[in-house]
């Protein structure tokens, strides 16, 4: 039986995703410093497969605390999550975002290395593409960051591909996610952001459960056809299926390999919300104010690529993925609660 070690594991793809391992049959090692996320989304996913996954509490930064992790437990390979993702933090603290992911991501490569564990399936996002010119967007699109934490993204890309080059032993996937939003079916874990909501998919869901008092749609007067912007929402557990397929694809020794994780169609603002009224009878309450600096237009996937080598594609549709997302939120409106004592 293979062990994988999941950084960021108990996050809400992290989560899903070592789900979709366990129910595949993998031994799973969760590391995750619980910044932001909770060790109880773990606890569920153990309830929810019935099997058990070993969690510690180690940061990026902690090279003595990953070692002891690789001395420890004989990896198959690593599925990289753990990473600070808000786009409006990374703004107001870059250097925070670069010394976490970037500097965080060198440390695990450089312990991994020493363990010979040269597996890596690595979360990248669709931020790398900035503000596409052209939708759909296949791999070999222009790539760039209008960001500190997009800064991070391509240019950890660039850090794995060289690492690849220098030592070809390395197998490397790096996935490109569009939109993640939705939950597991059971709604026993979703997306719990902290604080006010950055994303639309759970600011939408806060809104229905009467958190928040309406929903601000950035911008009306986008060139689109209802004139908001244009995203590829893909389902969290379409996205984890695809984190599998990546990996058995590194068993035929790729190399360095990379593919866009989206549906290939593209929803406005409007669409989600319209989706999301229809899936689950709730009206939501929104106004149309200024647009969100720094937001991409469209940004839609061209999935061929990994249709083709990894065998996968998203099944799950817009409606579904609001019926999940709303299903978690009403069973949990404050999120998950504190970790058990
Ligand atoms: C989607 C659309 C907003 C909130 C970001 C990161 C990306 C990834 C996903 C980490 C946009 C609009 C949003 C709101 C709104 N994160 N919106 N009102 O910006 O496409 O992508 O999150 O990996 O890397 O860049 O996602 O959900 O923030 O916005 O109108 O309250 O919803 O303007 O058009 P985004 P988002």
């Amino acid at each position: 039986m293979k062990t994988i070690l999941v950084t960021g594991g108990a996050g809400f793809i992290g989560s899903h995703t070592t789900l979709e391992l366990l129910n595949a049959g993998y031994n799973v090692v969760v590391m995750d410093n619980l910044r932001n996320s909770k060790e109880e989304a773990l606890r569920r996913v153990e309830d929810l497969t019935g099997k058990s996954v070993t969690f510690h509490k180690v940061d990026l930064l902690d090279v003595e605390g990953m070692t002891r992790l690789f001395t420890e437990y004989s990896f198959d390979g690593v599925i990289h999550f753990a990473g600070l993702k808000a786009v409006g933090e990374s703004v107001e603290n870059p250097l925070l975002y670069y010394q976490n992911n970037l500097i965080g991501t060198i440390n695990l490569c450089d312990v991994m290395g020493k363990a010979s564990v040269k597996n890596m399936v690595f979360s990248s996002s669709a931020t790398v593409y900035g503000d596409p010119q052209t939708n759909p967007i296949p791999e070999d699109s222009p790539v760039t960051f209008v960001n500190p934490y997009g800064f991070t993204k391509l240019n950890i890309e660039y850090m794995l591909r060289d690492l690849q080059r220098a030592e070809p032993e390395w197998n490397i996937a790096s996935l490109r996610y569009f939109n993640p939003v939705g939950a597991h079916k059971s709604g026993e874990i979703g997306e719990d952001p902290s604080g006010i909501p950055n994303n639309l998919m759970p600011f939408i869901t806060q809104v229905a459960v009467g958190k928040r008092e309406k929903l601000n749609v950035f911008g009306g007067d986008y060139p689109t056809p209802d004139g908001t912007a244009i995203r590829d929402y893909i389902h969290v557990v379409d996205l984890s299926v695809g984190h599998l397929k990546a990996l058995e694809k590194l068993e035929t020794d790729p190399g360095m390999v990379t593919y866009n994780l989206g549906t290939g169609k593209g929803s406005s603002v409007l669409d989600l919300i319209k989706a999301f009224e229809k899936a689950t009878g709730i009206e939501i309450n929104y106004e149309i104010t200024d647009r969100r600096p720094g937001d991409a237009v469209q940004c839609y996937a061209d999935p061929t690529k990994a249709e083709n080598e990894l065998g996968w594609r998203a099944e799950r549709d817009l409606e579904t993925m609001c019926r999940d997302a709303w299903n978690w939120q009403k069973k949990n409106p404050d999120g998950f609660p504190s970790d058990r004592v």
